[in-house]
């Protein structure tokens, strides 16, 4: 597009959102009474994380008893806690009454009309100092809510996470480019109301969205997909060697876990970092030169990594040298008591898998 186009689509985006507000919107909200900065900057801070229904009897419990920003500031927060009881997420109220004594010391008890002047209160961000000044002052400034995100996200097939913050700053450079030179308040209105009964984030009402016409994920079918969810964190992947060692009574070797690390102080398989270590240890500590049996790994997932597990099994004849165990730590264990050792979930479902047919706990 060349900037004349550009210039055509944002006005033409912006029309019809407005329109659509216009016939469809919500006209009689409590705070779109009686529009005053204040009243719309406590709306709006209760509407952060809570649905409008829940918010409106709060609301208007709330201006009842704190009509004007100097009577919020009077009060103690204990009173302000309590008219709040029930919103949740309290850091919200706390910033709402700390940002009111702010605003009586140093506007004179007048919210005051700069976004720059709102931005330095408490609790306040860019978008709700832009809803706080469009919505009462009719001053073109873009906001971006949560609603007002999915609605761009959806509209430009915007594919990365919106909490990104390259995605953040595509969003905004969005908003800002669409923002219409006037009907700031009809236009910002209509794009939450757009977001929260229309865009909805699951079965969107499509057939009733007045920019579904040039939607890039209608178009390509991706609405149920956008906005993408928070990608799961990719978690490391680790190995370890696990030793089945079998004697010829039929008896596995356990040993306790160190108390530090994963499975602190659990009984558990001889664990190795990797084969060679475990190799190794067969020589040295158990005087043991055959070569153990590689079982298939099992992948285990931890919170904040894989484990693959790799078994390796050797089965110890009738006269092998070793292996007086004398360790405290270290024990022959008969199939038949391995459950009351609270091995942990993973060799026990590997144990499960080798020797099914002993149906360990
Ligand atoms: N969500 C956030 N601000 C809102 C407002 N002014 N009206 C309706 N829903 C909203």
């Amino acid at each position: 597009m060349n900037s004349d186009t550009q210039l055509d689509f944002a006005v033409d985006f912006a029309g019809r959102v407005v329109n659509w507000q216009q016939q469809h919107g919500r006209h009689d909200l409590p705070w779109q009474k009686n529009r005053d900065r204040y009243r719309v900057w406590v709306s709006e801070i209760m509407l952060q994380q809570t649905q409008v229904g829940t918010v409106i009897p709060y609301f208007e419990r709330f201006m009842a008893r704190f009509p004007r920003v100097a009577d919020l500031a009077a009060a103690s927060s204990d009173e302000v806690l309590a008219h709040w009881a029930g919103l949740g997420y309290y850091a919200r109220a706390r910033n709402l009454h700390k940002a009111a004594k702010q605003v009586v010391q140093e506007w004179a008890a007048e919210m005051p009309a700069e976004q720059e002047a709102l931005l330095a209160l408490p609790g306040i961000g860019r978008s709700t100092a832009a809803a706080i000044l469009s919505l009462t002052d009719g001053v073109c400034l873009p906001i971006l809510d949560g609603n007002v995100k999915r609605v761009f996200a959806r509209h430009a097939a915007i594919a990365e996470w919106t909490g990104a913050l390259k995605t953040q700053k595509q969003l905004w450079a969005l908003a800002e480019a669409r923002m219409p030179a006037d009907d700031a308040r009809a236009y910002n209105q209509g794009l939450m109301d757009l977001g929260s009964q229309v865009c909805r984030r699951s079965k969107p009402l499509c057939e009733q969205c007045p920019v579904a016409g040039d939607c890039k994920a209608r178009e390509l079918g991706l609405t149920a997909q956008l906005p993408s969810p928070k990608p799961k964190k990719v978690l490391p992947q680790k190995s370890a060697a696990f030793l089945l060692l079998l004697n010829s009574d039929q008896e596995l070797l356990l040993q306790r876990r160190p108390s530090a690390g994963i499975w602190g102080g659990l009984w558990c398989l001889p664990q190795y970092d990797d084969k060679a270590e475990l190799k190794n240890a067969l020589r040295h500590q158990y005087q043991n030169l055959a070569e153990p049996q590689p079982l298939a790994p099992l992948q285990h997932v931890f919170s904040h990594y894989k484990l693959s597990l790799e078994p390796y099994q050797l089965s110890l004849g009738r006269n092998s040298k070793m292996l007086t165990i004398a360790e405290q730590n270290e024990r022959w264990v008969p199939f038949a008591a391995l459950a009351d050792y609270g091995l942990p979930a993973p060799i026990l479902k590997l144990l499960n898998r080798e020797f099914a047919a002993l149906d360990l706990a």
